[in-house]
């Protein structure tokens, strides 16, 4: 079986459980993965049923001009359609957006137009009249206007809907997924409310934005808009799309909370979305006290991680922005670099000579000492010579007779600070015990070389 053209591809997306990035949560998160569309964006959905409900309506014709105002991922999806079905595309976005998404529709031979992010929707440069504008000017030419064309969120009711409610077999309680253009959500959130009234819809918000405080008060606040850098959600006017009716409830999250917990999905489940994601996930753990264990929450991932790799995935980007926490080191840190060695020890029934003859081999001051599984004792090198000066007929005593007491163990996680305070002039070493139940030995020289 094979797909006629790239548009059959879109649609019938995965949907994976998450473990560890919403452990807080007590209920089932159920990731909607809408990475897996062609152009690798849930976008895909509505950027195909616009053009087809437009040719449709006459409105779009062999030969046209697709135009649209776009942060990238409609973009994707309406160049991709464009190719396979013949039109042109223009686009404007504004200079917020990733160099990869603009980058990405060049690639799929769209002319792309970057307008001011700074500026109300009204004023000439913004991405939205500089669009408008060219719709005019164009001859032949249609544009798309994801945020009030209606078939934006008619794709969503007619396709990612229905998927979600198979695929979770109509266990779903909750759904949580970014605003934007409010396509994705109010399609959804219709056929889910439609099977089952009871469902509860969040919607994700942003600080700088218009919707949360529009659906709690019915008032639209200027006041409310400011400059944000998270990307594809909240917005700072009304589109029609967004059916306020169907949305419970909006939670806002921080640019710096979505930009960690876009890192946190990728690293802890091995998921690699966009931005959105990290503002749902965030989301959804700030309500996490409303859920209980039988909820079965759907959160929809719209887009891909490689969009943002110069962003959200850049450390340096991170930091620029103080979104990165300074590294906290710890014990383990200490010693990544030679957990495959095992350490080496003396038992206490071996000689002194013996033991001094093994930390030479070694190259190490100071050594544990056991009998047996037993950690019995220590000895250092410095201690060693003190005595051996004294009494040279050590050397073939036994070590249990020389030894000091044995090296304190710490928890592997224990911070550097806490943990140099331990290793201290008289204990030079510390041990700790490792996952697999193997014990390592920390000196006071790997606490340097980890603060070096
Ligand atoms: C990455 C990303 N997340 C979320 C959204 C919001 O989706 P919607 O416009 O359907 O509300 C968009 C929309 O552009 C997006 O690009």
């Amino acid at each position: 079986m094979w797909y006629q053209n790239i548009l059959q591809a879109i649609g019938n997306t995965p949907m994976v459980q998450l473990h560890r990035v919403t452990k807080e949560v007590p209920a089932t998160v159920l990731a909607k993965v809408e990475t897996f569309n062609p152009g690798h964006s849930t976008k895909d959905r509505m950027a195909l049923r616009m053009i087809e409900d437009a040719e449709k309506a006459g409105k779009l014709k062999p030969g046209y001009t697709i135009i649209e105002g776009t942060s990238g991922n409609t973009g994707m999806g309406l160049a991709m359609a464009a190719i396979v079905k013949g039109y042109k595309c223009i686009f404007t976005t504004t200079d917020k957006q990733s160099k990869e998404k603009v980058d990405a529709l060049r690639a799929l031979g769209a002319e792309v137009i970057v307008c001011p992010t700074n500026v109300d929707p009204e004023d000439p440069r913004s991405y939205y009249s500089v669009s408008s504008r060219l719709e005019r000017e164009t001859p032949n030419s249609w544009k798309a206007n994801q945020y009030d064309n209606l078939s934006n969120r008619q794709a969503h009711y007619e396709s990612t809907g229905p998927e979600i409610w198979a695929q979770t077999e109509g266990k779903i309680t909750h759904l949580v997924v970014g605003v934007g253009t409010g396509g994705t959500i109010s399609g959804i959130a219709r056929y889910l409310k439609e099977q089952n009234p009871n469902i509860k819809v969040w919607g994700i918000d942003t600080y700088g934005s218009v919707f949360k405080k529009y659906k709690e008060t019915g008032i639209f606040d200027k006041n409310e808009i400011y400059p944000y850098i998270t990307e594809g959600i909240g917005e700072d006017f009304l589109p029609q799309n967004v059916d306020f009716s169907l949305i419970d409830h909006f939670e806002k999250v921080t640019d710096k909370d979505a930009a960690i917990y876009t890192r946190k999905i990728a690293r802890e489940e091995g998921i690699f979305a966009g931005n959105s994601a990290g503002s749902a996930i965030a989301g959804l753990i700030q309500m996490k006290d409303r859920l209980s264990p039988e909820d079965v929450v759907v959160v929809v991932f719209h887009d891909h991680g490689t969009r943002y790799l110069a962003k959200m995935f850049n450390d340096d980007w991170m930091r620029d922005r103080g979104f990165l926490e300074p590294e906290v080191k710890r014990a383990i840190d200490c010693i990544s670099h030679r957990l495959h060695l095992p350490m080496v020890t003396v038992e206490a029934s071996q000689t002194v000579g013996e033991a001094i003859h093994k930390m030479m081999h070694f190259n190490i001051s100071q050594m544990p000492v056991k009998s047996g599984a037993e950690f019995v004792g220590s000895i250092t090198d410095q201690n060693l010579l003190a005595r051996l000066i004294d009494e040279p007929e050590l050397r073939g005593k036994a070590v249990s007779e020389v030894m000091q007491a044995p090296f304190a163990f710490v928890d592997k996680n224990l911070p550097l600070p806490q943990l140099a305070k331990q290793v201290d002039k008289k204990m030079g070493a510390v041990l700790v015990k490792l996952d697999d139940e193997t014990v390592q030995i920390i000196t006071s020289h790997d606490i340097i070389q980890a603060l070096a």
